[in-house]
Order: C-alpha cells, then structure tokens, then sequence
C-alpha cells in the first residue's frame, strides 16, 4: 500500500520534471552531440516536456501542494548575479546533493532596467539561463521579484534612476513608483510565460514574491503605505502565473497572498491567517561582511536547531538566505559598506566550495526531515512536555506512521529525558529526530559529517608568456588630484554627492581655493591649521596642492563622518581638492531613497581668522575619474592613455591605475586576488569588474571569540572572528574570467598600496578530517531509503570525501578513544587505539571517498570502557 502511494507520488514527480537521470542523459547528449537530428530530438523532447507537464501549485494551512501532494521543501538563496553563469550548474548540484529541493533568488531590477525601457539580461544577469539550469537540476524555484530587495544590493535594487523620475517616492502609494515597479514586475512574469517557467506550465517557479519586508516600514509612509501593500499584492495576484504570491514580514498581507517569516528562527512564527501556511524565507545561516568590522559566523549547529525547530513546529517550506551568498561583484554592494564577499558563512562558501562541516550537517539534517516528511505532513501532532525546558512534538498518521523531535531547550545543560518507556540523552539547545518515532536519526548539536580546512595558497603574479623570465612589468598611470578636463560645474556651497553623480561612479571631486597670508602665525610657531569636514558620508581623501592629507569614512551603522586633521598650507594660493566617495548605495529603511552623500560643512581652525568656512564658497565640481571615463580598464579603453611601463611601480602613491598582463594561476582551483597591502580602490580583470577592495582594518571596540559556544540564541555578533584584521583582504576572481595567458589586471588605487604585494591565491581543501562518537546517531540513510521500511540500522560511520579530481594521500592523524582538538589541530588523549592510523590507512588511502564505521573489525570498542569513545581522522587530499 505504502509502496504504491510512493510510486504514484514518484510518478507525480516526474510529471513535473524530467527526472534527474534522464537530464543527466540529456546533458550528457548535449555535450557529445555531433548530429543535428539528435538535436532536433532533444528540442522535441524539451519541448514537449515544457509544454505538456504543468502542474497546479496550491496550498492549504500545512503546506505547499503539489499535484495534489503535500510538500516539505528545503530552499537555499543562490543570487545569480553574485555568482557567474559557468559555476551556476555546479552550485545548483552541490544545493542538490546537500539535500535541497528549490533553489530561491530575487530579482535584481537595477542590474536589468539600466535606463527606462533599456533592459539586460546577459552574463550574470541571464536570469531565463539560471532558471532552466535549476530546472535540469529537477530542482524547483522560488523567485522573489520584490523588486524591491534589500539584500544589501545598491540601492536594495531600485535602479537610481527612478529615484530622478520627478515625483517619485519609493514604496508606498506614489503613480511613478507603481507605474515602474508594476511595469517591471510585469516585464519579469512575462519573460518567465514565455520561457514556460512557472511550475502551471511545466516551469519550475513554484511561488513568486512581491516586495520584501515592507511591514517593517508600512506605518511610516501613514494610509500611503497600507494601500501600497494591499495594491503590490493585487497587482501582484492579478498577473496570473498560476503560482502562488508571498509577502515576507507583511503583517497585513491581504488573504490572496502567504505572508511568511524572516528571522534567525521562526519557530514561533505564525501565518496572519489561519488558513496559510508556515513557511520561512529567510533562514539566516550566517551574517554579511560590513568593511571596518568583523567576521560573523553562526554554528552549524545552531542553524541545524532552528531548522529542526522550525519543522517540529509545523513549519512546511524554510529557505536558506544564503546557502551560497556569493559576490558583490563590481559596484552592486549596497549598505554602505557591505564587502565585495557576500561569503555569509553560508553552507557553499564564496568561491563554490561546500562549507564543511556546516554543508555536510545541514544535508544529514535535511534527509533526517525528508525521512519524516509523510507524517509530518499528513499526520496529527501531539505535544508533550518531558522536563522544564524539554519538549516533544510526535506526528502520527493514519496510517501508523510516525515521527517525533524531542527538543532540549536549555540553553546549559544536556539531559535525558524519557520518551515513550526510552531514555534519550539530549544536549543543551538541540533537537532530536526520530523519524520513527524510536530511533534518533539526527541530533543539531552531535556535528558527524566531514570538516574541511581551507587554504588560500599564494602563488606570485605570473608575467604572461611569451617571456616568462622576465619580470612582472605594470604600466601605470597617474591620476590628476582634483579637476580633470572640463570641470563639470562650479556653484557657491557644497552640492550633494549622489544627487549630482546619480551614482554613475563611487568619485565625486570638489575643489575650491584658499589664499594664505604669509604672516599666518603657524608659519612660525610650527603649529598647523586643523581642517574640519563634516560629511554625510561615506569616505572622503583630502588633497592640498596636489598632495593627499587626509582621509576619513563613517562605518557600517553610520555613514555621516567628521574629518579633523591637521593641515599643512602654503603661503599663497593653496588649491583644496576633496575626493568624495560611495560604498554602494542605502539598501533599506524608510525612505532611503532620499540618504544623501558628501560634504555638507569645510572649516579651517588655527588660522589668524580663527575658522575660516569654506562651505559657501565657490565650489568646482567633477564626476568621476578620468581613468574611468576613458575606460582604461576595458579592452576599448586601455590605450586611451599614455600608460609608463615600469618593473618597479611606485609603491604608496594616490590616484594611482596599475595594469600587469598575467598568466592565469594554474589548476582548478579557486582564485582571489590577495590585496592585503593595497588601500582602498577598484580592481577588473579583462575587463570584468571584480569590485572594491579595502584590506579595512576592524574598529577597536568589536569582541570576538576564539570558540563559539552554539549554545543559547544566536545574533548577529555573537561568533565574530577576525577582530583587529582587515575585513576582507581577498578579493574572488571566477576562473572563467581568464584565459591562459595574456589577462588583464587593472586596479585603481585611491590612496596608496604596494602593488609588487599583489599575489592571486588558489583556494584549496588542505585537509579533510572527521570527529565522530561511538554514540552518534547511527541511522543508515542509503540502507533504509532501499529498504524504505523505516527500520533503523544500527552502524555509526563517519565518511571522508575529497574532490573527486583527489585522493587521500596521507593519513596526517587517527586516533579512537578520547582525542582532544579539532581538525587541524587533533591530540592523542589518554585512551588511544594504537591501530587507529593503520586502520584508516587500510580503509581509506588512495581513494577519493571512503566509510569508516566504527565496529570491532575497525577498532577495539572494548578499550576504556568507561568512556564514550571517539574517532578522530584528518587525512591529506592530494
Ligand atoms: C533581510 C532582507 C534581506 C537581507 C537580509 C540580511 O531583512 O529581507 O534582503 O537584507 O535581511 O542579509
């Protein structure tokens, strides 16, 4: 009976999609494809399939249904346009093998609509490409048109333009702002009908979202704000895609639309309406970089516990934000400040790499919850309380079936607890899964999967060939200090910056002049005038006369800034130049459109006139650079200037560009460019931007931790690493950037570095290790999703895999018994198997993948009986 239902729902599933063999057939046909009547058959076939198989997607208060199948959906966010297209398919299969089922992204307006009606949709932005990889994943997709994103994307997506559309008011109930917003809202559904992409056609867009945590913000735009959102989600429904609408943190979200929940845990979380159901779009596996500060990372196992929790409280849908988050290539950082690495300790790291052992946890977690899903979903719950802060929640259904979690509340204390007539020892803040109501498949905080560590190896820039002994040659060019060519405009007092560059360019140049006395006193005494800027932000380089005298920038939380510094003046005429500068645009908040940018107040103290203010005078005005006018970073423009070829570049020198012609590093691996001892600046390769560096050093005050205890609620900061050092210092580069030979390397650097210092560095699994207890759960996932009967099979393994171009090589550590440490850094503890090396090597040396269970064939379980004894292995992949 069991067994029919599941042909009938497999059956279902592959009415939807293709299944995955099959696409694997087709890939592989599209690789090896010599005949174009194979390709007229597969355009048959995919036609057909895109045509033929559309599905009904609706819900009821549990969950998404399918074709009339309930669903309990794992969804990761993989932002396209923060990757590039050649690592799409291989993200999208790491989600899938971490045991994910949709794959989620927003739809990023001002990457698309770069002037009114002026739409892109090539490289990273081919959105239609991104989704019908996912598709021939057999993967199902959420897309969150918003499109207004946050996502500490420029501008939370919202083209700057619009904000110069005379009128406009962003978000609430403006005519220009919902004629642009409904306009591309409807551009986007069209694009995804006519590329049959919503799951009613076959497609696998399963939900769409329209805005993003508008209900934050609602009560400060008044009456405006409730019919803005109560009108986006009309306009929203009334495209017809045949797909479900949600509205994240909407607190009145019309009945037409899903509200859902963003958080660090949802648990608690309840749907407006009784009918919707539970669903959370943002799980939060980690936190963004903001320069100046600190590396926030979140637990595996705290993030294990959430989702756990998430289920075993009646939760159906929960979505990673982020499972890969990527870069911010370029200029599209918003915040200000937020880093070029939108890492976000996610479970695949910025390069593509599984995060390990947090990628390997959350996919135990998710087969766990997979293995649960028919009387989760179909079942009654039954609450049951088993200490002061332990709880079970067991789902039972008709049918028999039955699934418990048994949670551990406390935030200090592990305990046991008893569940129907059987002990379970549960730790502090954790959940257990017991998908048959008896054996524990999964525990969030016992971690068994695979640890890796990672390295950034340094390899020196290479001079491409054709002479490879010579040493590496830059062409430099020397940017002006102050006004370059026709100066833009000149006005009486200080304009502001975003208004005038309409964020064309991070730079902006004000120039005025200031004539000295040469009987000023500090002349003699040796004193110096103090200049004093206050700006709204978000950095600003001071010339005088030519010379950089200062620098200043606000920080994360607070862009405005006030520079005061010591000056040095000469008698006469002295020309002040301040370059002032953006860090991406406001991504979020009330009306952030209207944040402004730049210096609003220039004095001058300790001269004979006490201050002088310079704020109302005469002030010439220049967008920009010439550097990036001309693109001397692009093919078309690089010979625009004349560059000064030089083995020995100047090193701490403003405003300068640098161009080098390199081999590309070689290998497979990853690459970032290392600009520990650069400034602050821009850097391309062949002419693909690869964004702002700034090595900025953390503020003084953050705390960070050498352990993190998972223990106990997370926030933001609470497993901060990396204080006192620069919050990012590389800089990724997709290898699909370069070719062999004969790369382009640009980078323009604002305020002085050592260019000489420059390295790329691959990224590179160093080692694998794995830490497991003789008492982990001891589930056999592969064995019982055979059998399919639920039985629990008793065998508690550990798996060690490295990339599959890789071996194990060497077998650096073993021991079984109560190792201390962690990989990288295990120890011997007194209770040792002196086989343990030997064993390992017998199992596991040259292969790419073995399995060590811990048995008496392996080791010798009677030692130290007293204790719960461990496996600890790191081993070499090479
Ligand atoms: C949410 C927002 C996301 C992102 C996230 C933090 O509030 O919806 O777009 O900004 O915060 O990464």
């Amino acid at each position: 009976m069991m067994k029919d239902e599941e042909e009938e729902e497999e059956e279902r599933e592959r009415s939807i999609l293709p299944p995955p063999s099959a696409m694997q057939c087709q890939w592989w046909l599209q690789l090896q494809l010599k005949s174009s009547l194979f390709l007229i058959f597969i355009f048959f076939l995919s036609f057909s399939s895109a045509s033929n198989y559309s599905v009904t997607v609706s819900y009821d208060s549990r969950s998404l249904i399918i074709n009339g199948q309930r669903k309990l959906l794992i969804s990761a966010s993989i932002h396209y346009p923060r990757s590039v297209p050649a690592m799409w398919p291989g993200l999208v299969q790491l989600a899938k093998e971490g045991g994910v089922d949709v794959i989620e992204t927003y739809v990023f307006w001002n990457g698309h609509e770069l002037s009114p009606n002026n739409y892109y949709f090539g490289g990273r932005y081919d959105l239609v490409k991104f989704c019908k990889i996912v598709q021939q994943a057999g993967m199902y997709m959420i897309l969150r048109i918003g499109p207004f994103v946050a996502a500490e994307w420029n501008f939370g997506g919202v083209p700057v333009w619009l904000h110069y559309v005379p009128g406009t008011v962003f978000r609430t109930d403006n005519e220009p702002f919902k004629y642009h917003m409904q306009k591309f809202l409807t551009f986007i559904v069209n694009l995804m009908k006519k590329e049959n992409l919503f799951a009613s056609q076959g497609g696998p867009i399963i939900l769409a979202q329209v805005e993003n945590e508008y209900g934050f913000y609602e009560s400060a735009y008044g009456d405006g704000g409730k019919r803005y959102a109560a009108w986006a989600a009309n306009m929203a429904v009334s495209q017809s895609t045949g797909v479900p609408w949600i509205m994240c943190e909407q607190f009145d979200a019309p009945d037409t639309v899903i509200d859902t929940c963003n958080s660090f845990y949802c648990d608690n979380f309840k749907p407006i309406s009784p009918n919707k159901p539970k669903f959370w779009t943002e799980n939060w596996p980690g936190w963004f970089k903001t320069f100046g500060a600190s590396d926030p990372h979140r637990p595996p196992e705290d993030v294990a516990f959430s989702v756990a929790r998430f289920f075993q409280k009646g939760g159906s849908l929960q979505n990673y934000y982020m499972y890969h988050g990527g870069t911010n290539f370029g200029r599209t950082s918003g915040g200000p400040f937020i880093t070029t690495s939108y890492d976000y300790d996610a479970p695949i790291d910025e390069y593509g790499l599984a995060r390990c052992p947090k990628w390997g946890h959350l996919k135990e977690l998710h087969r766990s919850i997979k293995l649960c899903e028919r009387p989760l979903l179909n079942g009654k719950t039954t609450f049951l309380t088993l200490g002061p802060s332990q709880e079970a929640d067991v789902y039972q259904d008709s049918s028999g079936a039955c699934a418990a979690f048994l949670a551990n509340l406390d935030d200090k204390n592990d305990e046991v607890v008893e569940f129907r007539n059987t002990s379970y020892h549960l730790p502090a803040w954790s959940v257990s899964i017991l998908p048959d109501c008896k054996g524990v498949a999964f525990n969030s905080a016992k971690v068994g999967s695979q640890t890796s560590v990672v390295e950034m190896i340094a390899t020196n820039l290479k001079p491409s060939t054709p002479s490879p002994l010579r040493s590496l040659q830059w062409d430099v060019f020397q940017e002006k200090a102050g006004i370059w060519g026709i100066a833009d405009f000149t006005k009486n007092g200080l304009v502001d910056h975003i208004n005038t560059t309409k964020d064309a360019t991070d730079y902006f140049w004000y120039r005025t002049s200031l004539l000295v006395d040469e009987n000023e006193e500090f002349f003699r005494n040796g004193s110096s005038p103090i200049l004093i800027v206050e700006s709204k932000g978000h950095a600003m380089h001071v010339f005088i006369n030519q010379k950089l005298q200062a620098s200043a920038s606000g920080n994360g939380s607070s862009p405005p800034f006030k520079l005061t510094s010591p000056i040095s003046l000469k008698p006469g005429m002295n020309v002040i130049a301040l370059l002032s500068m953006t860090v991406g645009l406001q991504n979020a908040g009330s009306f952030y459109e209207w944040i402004g940018a730049g210096p609003y107040s220039v004095r001058i103290t300790g001269m004979k006139k006490s201050t002088v203010d310079l704020s109302s005078s005469t002030w010439t005005y220049k967008i920009g650079l010439l550097g990036e006018h001309l693109r001397i970073y692009d093919t078309d423009g690089l010979n625009a200037v004349k560059w000064v070829s030089t083995s020995e570049p100047p090193k701490q020198q403003p405003l300068t560009w640098y161009k080098a012609v390199v081999d590309s590093p070689p290998g497979y691996d990853p690459i970032g460019l290392d600009m520990i001892q650069m400034g602050k600046g821009l850097a391309w390769l062949n002419g693909q931007e690869i964004g702002r560096y700034w090595p900025r050093i953390g503020s003084k005050g953050e705390q960070c931790v050498q352990q993190c205890d998972y223990r106990g609620k997370f926030s933001q900061n609470k497993c901060n690493t990396g204080c006192g050092e620069p919050t990012q210092r590389w800089y990724h580069v997709p290898r699909s950037w370069f070719k062999p030979s004969g790369n382009i390397l640009v980078i323009f650097e604002e305020k002085g570095g050592d260019p000489t210092k420059i390295t790329f560095s691959t990224r590179k699994i160093s080692s694998v290790c794995a830490h497991i207890s003789e008492d982990h759960p001891a589930f056999d996932f592969e064995y019982s999703q055979k059998r399919s009967t639920g039985d629990f099979i008793n065998k508690t393994t550990t798996r060690l895999k490295c990339h599959p171009s890789t071996q194990i090589s060497h077998v650096k550590f073993a021991s079984f018994g109560n190792p201390t440490g962690t990989c990288g850094s295990f120890a011997q503890g007194q209770c040792h198997d002196p086989n343990s090396v030997s064993t390992v090597e017998k199992v596991c040396l040259n292969k790419s993948y073995c399995e060590l269970e811990i048995s008496q064939e392996n080791f010798d379980m009677q030692l130290c009986p007293s204790l719960v004894k461990r496996l600890a292995v790191e081993v070499v992949c090479s």
